[in-house]
C-alpha cells in the first residue's frame, strides 16, 4: 500500500509497514519477517506480544460486559485492578484512578493536586516546578509541565505559565568534573528550593519528575540521595510530590515502582505504559490516602473525568498483566535479565569510540552516542544520527527506541532499549549483536557522505 488515509507520525515517507502477528518479543511484517522488539515500543510490551492468559482475560471480559459508563457502575475488573495496584505497597497510596494513558493520568495528577489544595484552604498553591529534559504527555497541561524543548516549541504559546523548570538530575551531561555525586545531589537541591523561593513556596502545588528519565534523556536514574533530598524540600514547604512514572514504573527498572529505590515514596504517581503492556489502552493515577480524604471531607469528588474512565475491558487487561507479572516472578526476572544486558552492551560498547555513556536500571537501558568521547561532544543535529541508527536497526531485524534532542532538546543522541520482560538470553544477545551492527552501520553511513565525526 503505497497511500494511506490514516495521518502517521511521518507523512513524507511511504506509510510504515502493517504489523501483521507478535509472539513473545517478536513482532511479524505482514510478508513474514521478523523484528525482534528491543524496545516493546516505547517501553510498553512487557510481557512481549499476545500472552495467551491476557488475552484470554480480555476475550472473557468482553464475552461478560464491555463498557459501562462510570456515572453509574463501577466493573470488577477495576475494583480488583485497584485492590491490587494499591492498599498495601510501602509508601501509603490507597486509591488508583483509571484512565486511557500516560497524558491522561498527568493530567489527572495535576488537576488532583490543584483541586486539593482548593479543598484544604490553599487556593493560592497553583505553581508545578519540573525538570528540563523531561517529557511527560504530550495534552497540553503535560506538554506544559515536561521539559523537552522541541517538543513544546510550536505549542509555546498555548503552553500555561503555571509550570517551570530546573535542572535535570543527569550526571553525564550536568555533573561538573570536580563535583562528586553528594555534591552534584546538593546543587540540584539548591537549585530546587531556590526556585521554590522565587515562585514563592506557598505557591507551589508540586514539583513533579520521572524517578528514571525515559524517552528525552534515555534511561537516567538520578544521583544518590536525590530523591531524599527533593522529598524533604516538598515536605518542608507544603507541596505535594508526584512521581511520573509512566514509562519507568511497573516493574521495568527491577522493582514495582521506580520510586521504591530511592527510599521515598510520592503523593500521587502517574502509571501507564507496563501497566496494560499494550493489550489495551490504559494509563492510572495513584494517589495517597491523605489527598483523595481531602477531596471526600471537601467538596465529596474529583472534578475531573473522560467518558472512557476505568474500561472495563483496559482493567481486565492490565489485571490479567499485573498477575502474569506477580505469578511467574517477572520483576525478579527483570533485575537478573537486566544485569545480562548492561553486562553485553558493556562488552560490546564499553570501548566504542562513539559511545559515551550506557546507563539504566533493570530492563531499562540507554546508550548515549557522541562525536567525542572525551569532551562528550554530541553529533552535529542534522546528521539526525539517531534516526539512521533506527533504520539500520530495523533492516537487520531489531525495533529500538533511539531520540535525538538528548542534551538540551535540540543536540544529542540515544538509544533506548526496553526489552520484554520475558527476554531470554538469546534474544539479549541478539539485541546486541543487532544494534552494534545498527549503530556501526549508521556511523558508516555518515562517514560515507564525507561528515568526519
Ligand atoms: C514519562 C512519560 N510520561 C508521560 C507520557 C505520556 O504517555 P502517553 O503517550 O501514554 O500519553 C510518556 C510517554 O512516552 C512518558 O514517557
Amino acid at each position: 500500500m503505497n497511500r494511506s488515509r490514516v495521518i502517521h507520525r511521518n507523512l513524507r515517507a511511504a506509510p510504515p509497514p502493517i504489523a501483521a502477528g507478535g509472539h513473545g518479543v517478536w513482532l511479524t511484517h505482514a510478508d513474514g519477517r521478523e523484528v525482534l522488539d528491543a524496545s516493546g515500543g516505547a517501553a510498553v510490551s512487557c510481557l512481549g506480544h499476545q500472552h495467551q492468559r491476557v488475552i484470554e482475560a480480555i476475550r472473557r471480559q468482553a464475552e461478560t460486559l464491555a463498557y459501562a459508563h462510570t456515572g453509574f457502575f463501577s466493573s470488577t475488573a477495576a475494583e480488583m485492578l485497584a485492590e491490587t495496584l494499591v492498599g498495601h505497597e510501602p509508601g501509603g497510596l490507597a486509591y488508583a484512578y483509571f484512565v486511557s494513558g500516560g497524558s491522561e493520568a498527568i493530567e489527572a495528577a495535576l488537576k488532583m493536586a490543584r483541586q486539593y489544595f482548593v479543598e484544604v484552604g490553599q487556593p493560592g498553591r497553583c505553581h508545578f516546578i519540573a525538570r528540563r529534559q523531561s517529557y511527560h504527555g504530550n495534552t497540553l497541561g503535560a506538554l506544559a509541565l515536561g521539559g523537552n524543548a522541541w517538543r513544546r516549541a510550536p505549542y509555546a504559546p498555548l503552553l500555561s505559565d503555571a509550570f517551570s523548570h530546573v535542572s535535570p538530575a543527569f550526571a553525564y551531561r550536568e555533573q561538573r568534573p570536580d563535583e562528586t555525586e553528594a555534591g552534584f545531589t546538593a546543587r540540584l537541591a539548591a537549585e530546587l528550593e531556590a526556585e521554590f523561593q522565587r515562585v514563592g513556596p506557598a505557591k507551589v502545588a508540586a514539583f513533579v519528575a520521572e524517578p528514571v528519565v525515559g524517552a528525552t534523556a534515555g534511561c537516567v536514574p538520578a544521583p544518590a540521595g536525590y530523591f531524599r533530598a527533593v522529598r524533604d524540600i516538598c515536605d518542608r514547604h507544603g507541596a505535594l510530590l508526584i512521581l511520573d512514572e509512566v514509562m519507568c514504573g511497573m516493574g521495568r527498572t527491577g522493582t514495582l515502582h521506580a520510586w521504591e529505590q530511592e527510599g521515598i515514596s510520592p503523593d500521587l504517581q502517574a502509571v501507564a505504559k507496563g501497566l496494560g503492556g499494550g493489550y489495551q489502552p490504559i494509563g492510572a493515577l495513584l494517589a495517597a490516602a491523605r489527598v483523595v480524604d481531602a477531596l471526600r471531607d471537601g467538596s465529596g469528588a474529583f472534578q475531573h473525568g473522560h467518558t472512557y474512565l476505568a474500561h472495563p475491558l483496559a482493567c481486565a487487561a492490565a489485571l490479567a498483566v499485573q498477575q502474569v507479572i506477580r505469578e511467574d516472578r517477572l520483576l525478579d526476572r527483570v533485575r537478573v535479565q537486566g544485569n545480562l544486558l548492561d553486562q553485553g552492551l558493556t562488552e560490546r560498547f564499553g570501548n566504542h569510540p562513539h559511545i559515551g555513556d550506557i546507563r539504566g536500571r533493570g530492563l531499562f537501558r540507554g546508550l548515549e552516542l557522541v562525536a567525542d568521547r572525551a569532551s562528550r561532544r554530541p553529533f552535529d543535529p542534522a546528521l539526525k544520527l539517531h534516526a539512521r541508527v533506527k533504520q539500520a536497526a530495523f533492516d537487520r531485524g531489531l525495533a529500538c527506541y533511539p531520540s535525538g534532542g538528548t542534551v538540551d532538546g535540540v543536540r544529542g543522541d540515544h538509544v533506548l532499549l526496553a526489552p520484554p520482560y520475558i527476554v531470554s538470553d538469546d534474544e539479549i544477545a541478539m539485541i546486541v549483536d543487532r544494534l552494534g551492527g545498527a549503530i556501526d552501520a549508521a556511523l558508516a553511513d555518515i562517514r560515507s557522505a564525507g561528515v568526519n565525526p
